[in-house]
């Protein structure tokens, strides 16, 4: 009988025992099914500059690994029943087509070193396509303000009327927002790319592996040198992953925070066409912001997910320990839901309507204090007495409002530095790579 575990000996485990702790492991290593392939075609190629695998061999392995590597990319692979993780998949898949070579694969290596490897490559990748996703919405968000750069609206402060803002200024703000959510991204994205292979079980191997070699093979910018440190970044990279995932989220979830709020009937400052409300099954009249406040739902409980990473990780032994697995139980759909978000909120705001004369209503009157404030001081009068003479007049009653701003200064709604923003995401962005 074939076995089906990889450290089979002479007993086979207890199914219950099994199903524990497999878990859904086998459903999410299908996600690093591609990264497995890759960590393995790079670890042959060294074992055979080290001499223990002949070029025959190694040649055969390859072939072989590049067919797996096609089935996965149609889509075809599957984790056999009582096979328990991606990695086991691989390697009977691999001497089941070539007998004793592919039993010769898993020197110097370890299926903790393997899933390490894996899931640097693969959470290099992810960011890399959370990147594009928040680019998309920053861009967006700072084309929106460029056309909405002088249409005004009203800022708070308590959330009471307190001074002019702009659609301008609101959405540019999320697009700078997100660059400082990109610096946290390329964080992470430093943090995972460096390569664990070779550290094995936690503490190395005497072959002499060429660690230098497998790190070119798989583009990372490092190697993690320490064996033991490279061990110990299984959970702190997906911690990494984690804050910067979160902070996408807190920006994102702050933004749908406005828009439910700005699309009220109290505040109705923008809008959207009809298919993109939802309605209600008793009240005729509703165009709810679901997609809104689904956004903001997932946003604060992606912001919880650093947490969970906190407490699984909590306090572990140094080395490998299986509490480790259930990280990507955690990390997998995390990645997932914050590009949905991104995406989603993308998609809205190629339809996003805005109200041009949220501004003339009476009740936005004291928007313009300040304003006037500002032009007592500018001709002269101490800053201290303008605001006493306009704060009487509010206190009277008898303020009336000139409406006309004048903000010039970098960041303000007259000046906005659209362009400068640019350029410190185009900067960020240049270092993903
Ligand atoms: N599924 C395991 C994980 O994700 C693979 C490593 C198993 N290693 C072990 N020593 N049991 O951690």
């Amino acid at each position: 009988m074939k076995p089906s575990k990889l450290w089979s000996k002479d007993f086979e485990p207890d199914k219950m025992i099994e199903r524990f702790t497999v878990g859904n492991d086998r459903e999410l290593d299908l996600r690093l099914a591609r990264y497995d392939v890759q960590g393995s075609l790079a670890h042959i190629k060294m074992l055979e500059s080290i001499g223990l695998l002949t070029a025959d061999e190694l040649e055969k392995l390859t072939v072989e690994l590049r067919r797996i590597a096609e089935v996965i990319e149609n889509g075809d692979f599957r984790i056999e029943e009582g096979i328990e993780d991606v990695h086991s998949q691989v390697e009977f898949m691999l001497t089941d087509r070539l007998g004793d070579i592919g039993k010769k694969i898993h020197s110097g290596r370890s299926r903790n070193d393997q899933v390490l490897v894996d899931l640097k490559l693969f959470m290099r990748d992810e960011l890399k396509t959370i990147a594009a996703s928040v680019n998309n919405t920053f861009e967006s968000f700072q084309r929106l303000s460029e056309q909405y750069k002088d249409v005004l609206m009203p800022g708070y402060t308590h959330l009471q009327v307190a001074m002019p803002s702009s659609f301008g200024l609101w959405f540019g703000a999320y697009a700078e927002s997100l660059v400082d959510d990109m610096e946290m991204l390329v964080a992470a994205y430093n943090i995972a790319n460096q390569n664990p292979l070779g550290s094995a079980a936690g503490y190395g191997s005497s072959f002499p592996l060429d660690r230098e070699m497998t790190t070119r093979e798989l583009h990372f910018a490092t190697m993690h040198y320490n064996v033991v440190a490279a061990q110990m970044s299984r959970g702190k990279t997906e911690r990494a992953v984690a804050m910067a995932i979160g902070s996408i989220a807190s920006t994102l979830g702050h933004f749908a925070m406005d828009v439910c709020m700005f699309m009220c009937q109290n505040f109705g400052f923008i809008s959207f066409p009809d298919e993109y409300t939802t309605g209600s099954s008793i009240m005729p009249h509703k165009k709810n912001p679901d997609v809104f406040e689904i956004m903001r739902g997932k946003c604060n409980r992606l912001q919880s997910v650093v947490n969970e990473i906190n407490l699984l990780t909590a306090n572990l032994p140094l080395g490998y320990n299986r509490d480790l697995q259930l990280l990507k139980d955690i990390v997998f759909p995390a990645t997932t839901e914050i590009k949905d978000c991104l995406d989603m909120c993308t998609f809205m705001l190629e339809h996003i309507r805005v109200n041009r004369d949220i501004i003339d209503d009476p009740r936005y009157d004291y928007l313009f204090t300040v304003e006037d404030v500002n032009r007592l001081a500018l001709s002269g009068v101490p800053f201290r007495e303008a605001y006493k003479t306009v704060g009487m007049q509010v206190q009277h009653g008898e303020y009336k409002p000139n409406r006309s701003v004048h903000h010039t200064h970098p960041g303000s709604i007259g000046n906005l530095c659209n362009d400068k923003i640019r350029l410190k995401m185009q900067k960020v962005m240049e270092r993903l790579n």
